[in-house]
């Protein structure tokens, strides 16, 4: 299990954006300064961390997937500084003990806020290595109480077309939905985000929680989340409602399983430029010894 340890304390407290080195070389220097006595324990390495090279803050919130503020990879960046993100009710409801509407803030203090270093996989077959600040999503479903009947988790996105300008368009029946099976959900390695490099989440990329599910094409990982429903049916998510055919429930990164209009077999990472050699894309996304077995039985070409 990941470090359970309360702080709030991020790698960016304590090295700026600019000094920001490699995860090897922070540890490196941290322990060369004796600073191990006083670190945070979020500061330390997780199990769950990549030792890839993050791409940089620009990267990762300058190419965005937000249908909220435009379908453009730009459009976010461009537009979602019109979102305002205080105060951020968040309602948990359906099959637990504890329902109710929970203030973002209030809810941040009572959770583990960790550090972790993922590899992100987008269906377009993009990619990029985020270092994430964040809670497990497990702590706060177990600090509201799941019912034994409860089998699925589903999310839902503000809706607020005033400050989303692409709410304005069908692009997605809106409020953007999503869902997973509920020991998806509990895994140790989804993720509940509240920032990128330590700081708080820039808004093109999902502010204030979004979710992240690191074996899973992207568009599972819903941003900007309002509401939080325990059920007992699989729920509807958007991109399946859009076109079932093409984006199945699971979505789990699947290199032998083609998308219908592309290849799912490689990606290409941000940053590597125009003529950047594709890299191959992994089974779950490189988790596979972590998740493999939520999957045990199940056909993966038919349950996409
Ligand atoms: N969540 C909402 N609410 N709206 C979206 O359009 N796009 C998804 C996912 N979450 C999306 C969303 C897709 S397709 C991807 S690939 C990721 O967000 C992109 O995350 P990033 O912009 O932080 O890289």
């Amino acid at each position: 299990m990941a470090n359970r340890f309360k702080s709030d304390l991020t790698w960016g407290d304590v090295t700026p954006e600019t000094a920001f080195l490699n995860r090897r070389a922070f540890m490196a220097g941290a322990t060369a300064l004796g600073a191990g006595s006083i670190m945070s324990p979020a500061l330390a390495a997780s199990q769950y961390s990549t030792d890839e090279e993050p791409n940089t803050f620009e990267q990762i919130t300058s190419y965005n997937n937000f249908y909220e503020f435009g379908t453009g990879k730009t459009d976010p960046a461009e537009n979602a500084h019109a979102l305002t993100t205080n105060p951020w009710p968040i309602e948990i409801g359906g099959l637990v003990e504890k329902p109710g509407t929970y203030e973002f803030e209030d809810l941040k203090k009572e959770m583990t806020i960790e550090e972790r270093i993922y590899r992100f996989r987008c269906v377009e077959a993009w990619s990029m290595v985020v270092p994430w600040n964040g809670f497990e999503l497990a702590d706060l479903l177990d600090m509201v109480g799941v019912k034994p009947e409860a089998k699925y988790v589903y999310f839902e996105t503000l809706v607020r077309p005033d400050e989303m300008i692409g709410q304005n368009w069908n692009t997605v029946p809106w409020p953007y939905r999503e869902g997973l099976r509920l020991d998806e959900a509990m895994h140790p390695l989804t993720l509940v985000a509240t920032g990128i490099y330590g700081k708080d989440m820039p808004n093109q990329n999902g502010a204030p929680l979004r979710l992240v599910v690191p074996w899973k094409y992207g568009f599972k990982s819903i941003k900007s989340i309002v509401k939080i429903e325990l059920t007992d049916k699989q729920p509807e998510t958007s991109w399946n409602m859009i076109n079932a055919r093409e984006y199945g429930f699971y979505s789990n990164v699947n290199p032998e399983v083609d998308h219908p209009r592309w290849s799912q077999a490689s990606e290409r990472r941000l940053g590597g430029g125009l003529f950047a050699k594709r890299i191959p894309t992994l089974m779950f996304n490189g988790y596979e010894e972590e998740v493999a077995s939520l999957y045990e039985g199940m056909d993966l070409r038919k349950n996409y």
